[in-house]
């Protein structure tokens, strides 16, 4: 019998262990509020001095939260940026950022940042679980051999690993009904971290230790960005064949087994796809391995943009017009569609190269308001009532649900269709 795992198997069990979340971005406002719901006392801990005051008026800091549950986070959680809470905690998640360097390896700065800031704070009977995405090892090289100096790890501190598989702006997968791998350093670990999981969500699986669970969670992301990265290859040759993908995916899904449809698009946003799979090529170089489909989709799904902007300019060519000086609407400059995020979204790059090449460019999204182009010029959004007739070309770069399809359809003198939504319904729209 161990007093530690007992003590914190009936807190969980009766929902009375209090939990501290360090990062509250997506992946942890989600679980925050999520926990809220199922009335865990909560401390939300963040660096970003301008989120937590916007938390602690119960007010969300961007729309992918609704209103009403950041509302109800008021009444019993304690917002700060402070790491002090940690100290009255019984877990501690964290779900923090992990993005890669210019040169493509791992930035572990704010994981790092918070290891140190924590260490004062942990005690005796305490669970650490790591959210975020990352390279397998990172666990047991940064956390546990720290911990295990002060620890008796599985006996009196406990260190699991469960990465977060949340969709933001998809609301069928959602955190409580999407299965949660779990793993911890020891069996005891591993049992807390799936009983906790167990007690707020409705399915977990578990492997057998944490390298497996960080590496399965790479290999998720790497899938989506091979798979896109063949799709968008398809779309190239499909191009230079003047076959159009979209019939192609559609007749090769009737098939019915064997085949997963993916679709192309003008290149990978976000915090996952284009940053998550070079975790793993640079940890497999220690292995002496080249992680050759991860280089090579990269490399297919980086040069997208490029293929844009050369449609853009035969679209324009075609019509007699130039590519200096056109006056060209992108419409959408989210990473994907119905969500306020410009994470790595390849719209920046689109309207970079167009930029370079002097045309007289602007954007309309009705999540974002401004964009800031290679960090220097600022652009804001057009309003909503736009005259597609006054441009040369419009190029639908995210397929927002509520953009009026038939009007820019209509309207539009030149379109250049990234995401397959007019399928060359017409002699004007260019499939890119
Ligand atoms: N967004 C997704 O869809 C998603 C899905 C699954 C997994 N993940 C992974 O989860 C992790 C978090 O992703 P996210 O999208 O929530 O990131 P995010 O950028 O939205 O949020 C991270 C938060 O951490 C805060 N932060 C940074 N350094 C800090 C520090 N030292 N101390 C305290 N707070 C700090 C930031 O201010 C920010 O609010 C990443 O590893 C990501 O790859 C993300």
């Amino acid at each position: 019998m161990n007093r530690y795992i007992d003590q914190l198997r009936i807190k969980i069990k009766q929902k009375k262990a209090k939990v501290a979340i360090v990062g509250l971005g997506y992946v942890g406002l989600s679980l925050l509020i999520r926990l809220n719901e199922l009335g865990v006392k909560c401390y939300g801990i963040d660096i970003d001095k301008k989120k937590i005051d916007l938390l602690k008026k119960g007010l969300p800091y961007n729309n992918f939260f609704s209103k009403n549950k950041v509302n109800r986070l008021k009444i019993k959680t304690v917002f700060s940026t402070s790491y002090q809470s940690i100290k009255k905690s019984d877990i501690i998640i964290i779900c923090l950022p992990t993005p890669i360097t210019k040169n493509k390896d791992p930035d572990m700065k704010s994981i790092n940042d918070a290891n140190k800031k924590i260490q004062p704070f942990l005690k005796k009977g305490q669970m650490f679980i790591l959210e975020s995405t990352t390279y397998p090892g990172t666990t047991n090289e940064i956390f546990c051999e720290k911990l295990s100096k002060k620890y008796d790890l599985g006996n009196n501190f406990f260190v699991c690993y469960s990465p977060e598989r949340i969709d933001p702006g998809n609301n069928y997968n959602k955190l409580e009904t999407t299965t949660k791998i779990v793993s911890g350093f020891s069996k005891n670990c591993k049992k807390l971290c799936k009983e906790f999981y167990q007690s707020i969500l409705n399915d977990v699986h578990e492997v057998s230790n944490l390298r497996t669970a960080e590496f399965t969670k790479l290999y998720e992301n790497i899938y989506r960005s091979v798979n896109i990265g063949l799709i968008n290859e398809m779309k190239i040759i499909c191009d230079k064949m003047n076959l159009n993908i979209y019939e192609v995916i559609e007749a090769a899904k009737t098939k019915g087994f064997g085949f997963s449809s993916f679709y192309p698009g003008p290149g990978l946003g976000g915090h996952c796809i284009p940053v998550d799979p070079f975790l793993l090529s640079w940890k497999s170089k220690e292995f002496d391995v080249q992680a050759k489909f991860i280089g090579l989709s990269g490399e297919i799904n980086d040069s997208m943009p490029y293929f844009v902007l050369n449609k853009i300019v035969t679209a324009l060519n075609k019509n007699k017009k130039s590519i200096k000086s056109a006056k060209i609407l992108i419409l959408g400059v989210a990473y994907k569609k119905n969500i306020d995020d410009i994470r790595e979204s390849p719209a920046l790059k689109i309207i970079d190269l167009l930029l370079s090449n002097h045309s007289n460019v602007q954007y309309y999204d009705p999540f974002i308001n401004k964009i800031r182009i290679n960090g220097k010029k600022e652009m804001k959004s057009l309003k909503k009532n736009i005259s597609f007739k006054s441009f040369d070309l419009v190029c639908l770069v995210t397929d927002h649900d509520l953009f009026d399809y038939d009007k820019i359809l209509k309207d539009s003198k030149i379109i250049v269709d990234t995401r397959g939504k007019f399928q060359a319904k017409s002699y004007k729209v260019h499939i890119s």
